[in-house]
């Protein structure tokens, strides 16, 4: 073999994407540190990721069946003149129709996986720098329908044993092989998430891991409306406390559990509304979403709403009822609102500044904040502090409604403490922790509290 020939062969490293496939130490040798995963530049795959959706509807075209959400799992980067990334995307293929026999062959597989080259050139005018600052792209491709991965069996069957799903192997339906797939598909998110990982944060099966995409958005949120012209919160002066926890302060009640129902939104309402009476009236109340879910016209109860119109419906009801008096139900029902028996009363709301340090402020000084945040992250969360990168996490489609209770540092980290609605089983006994200070996920965008004089 040449000897370059070899160097290139060295020179590819594979970046483990597979939870048994640990990172190929022994091809790169230990030397090649550059290789990790958090020196692979985000526009690389963001331009691989780009090319694969201008693919999009021409590959379903063809097999006349939708792609999901692509997971990247592999990258590989090569010395040749610049840097050559080959970087592997697979996406689920949407299942085949259960009555269509006509089917060929290739259109029965359930993963499409493409091979995308991301070309880095140095600049013709600055031949010795490699700086990817100077890199000029140039992408090829070919793709293929490939076969389900069958590594993933014994984890869907613990998934399924611990979280008690009804299909079984042998039921006589398809189900059970379509929740698989789909299963496949968000270990390969997991995949991706974990290695892609800035911060702390890890991902895996968790209660939503045979969720699709569209099944987990439309299940936990309801696409949040902005309305409604709310003042500016006047942002306390001097310095911001290193951190802060309300729960430590008792203005926080037990994590809830939205359940199947997209109310997230009275949810991250009503956690503001107990934290700011008990903080100024010194009683913490558990406080009913129900409420909000049936008697909140502009907001639409199981089908999402927006925090600052939750308020709004609080004022004009004319307070809040207790969780023991209006007990959460998690479908649409009938509003059963009864005056004699509200407990809290607010009288207004505010926005609060984006800057995440005033944020801050304003929380150490006056109590939780209400946030829009997009979840996608959130869906195979396990702990740990989450810092995506933008590309995985828009800040443009914030889809959930939770409620933000202190911050903090950890071993130089900045976070923010989340309260989220989905039961103690989730994150961290039901908290998130999401790093502070670059609007990750877009927490930064929607930012309220009500007012208790
Ligand atoms: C927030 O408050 C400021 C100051 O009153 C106002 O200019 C801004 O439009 C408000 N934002 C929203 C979304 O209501
Ligand atoms: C409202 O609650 C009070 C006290 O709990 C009760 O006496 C009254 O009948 C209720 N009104 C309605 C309309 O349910
Ligand atoms: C955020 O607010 C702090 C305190 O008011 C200020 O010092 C800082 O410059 C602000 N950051 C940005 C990006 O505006
Ligand atoms: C959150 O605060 C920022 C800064 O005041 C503002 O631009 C943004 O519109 C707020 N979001 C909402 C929904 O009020």
């Amino acid at each position: 073999m040449e000897i370059k020939t070899l160097c290139i062969l060295l020179m590819f490293v594979g970046i483990a994407v597979a939870v048994k496939n640990r990172m190929e130490k022994g091809m790169a040798g230990g030397i090649f540190d550059s290789a990790k995963p958090k020196s692979i530049p985000q526009d690389v795959v963001e331009s691989a990721l780009v090319k694969f959706e201008s693919m999009r509807a021409r590959l379903e075209g063809r097999y006349g069946r939708s792609l999901t959400r692509p997971s990247v799992t592999q990258v590989k980067v090569q010395v040749v003149r610049g840097l050559m990334y080959h970087v592997t995307i697979i996406a689920g293929l949407s299942p085949t129709p259960k009555e269509s026999k006509s089917v060929r062959p290739e259109v029965q597989k359930d993963f499409f996986e493409c091979h995308i080259k991301v070309w880095s050139q140095p600049k013709m005018n600055s031949e010795s720098s490699l700086s990817l600052k100077a890199q000029d792209f140039s992408i090829t491709k070919d793709c293929q329908a490939s076969d389900i991965k069958d590594e993933y069996r014994d984890l869907f069957d613990k998934f399924l044993m611990t979280f008690k799903r009804e299909y079984r192997q042998n039921d006589g339906t398809n189900e059970y092989e379509y929740r698989y797939s789909v299963f496949v598909q968000n270990m390969l998110t997991v995949e991706m998430f974990n290695q892609f990982e800035q911060g702390t944060a890890k991902y895996g099966p968790t209660k939503f891991a045979d969720m699709t995409e569209a099944e987990f958005r439309k299940l936990q949120s309801g696409p949040l409306k902005k309305t409604g012209i709310k003042k500016q919160a006047a942002i306390p002066q001097g310095p911001v406390p290193e951190e802060y926890d309300w729960r430590t302060h008792g203005a926080v009640t037990p994590v809830k559990n939205q359940g199947m129902c997209g109310s997230c939104w009275a949810f991250s309402a009503i956690g503001n509304m107990e934290g700011q009476w008990q903080i100024k009236k010194g009683e913490l109340i558990s406080l009913s979403e129900q409420e909000l879910v049936d008697c909140d016209k502009v907001d639409g109860g199981c089908e999402g709403g927006e925090m600052s119109d939750a308020y709004e419906a609080i004022i004009k009801l004319g307070g809040a009822m207790s969780e023991e008096k209006y007990p959460y139900r998690g479908e649409n029902e009938k509003c059963k609102f009864n005056m004699t028996d509200v407990r809290v009363k607010i009288n207004g709301y505010v926005n609060i500044s984006k800057n995440e340090t005033e944020m801050a402020g304003w929380l150490a000084a006056h109590g939780p904040i209400s946030i829009g945040i997009n979840a996608l992250m959130m869906q195979f969360y396990f702990g740990g502090i989450a810092h995506p990168w933008k590309i995985f996490c828009s800040p443009d489609s914030l889809d959930h409604g939770v409620l933000i209770v202190g911050y903090s540092v950890k071993d130089g980290e900045p976070y923010w403490i989340v309260k989220n609605s989905w039961g103690k089983d989730w994150g961290e006994e039901g908290y998130y922790l999401v790093y502070r200070g670059d609007g990750t996920c877009g927490l930064n965008l929607d930012n309220t509290s009500c007012i208790v004089d």
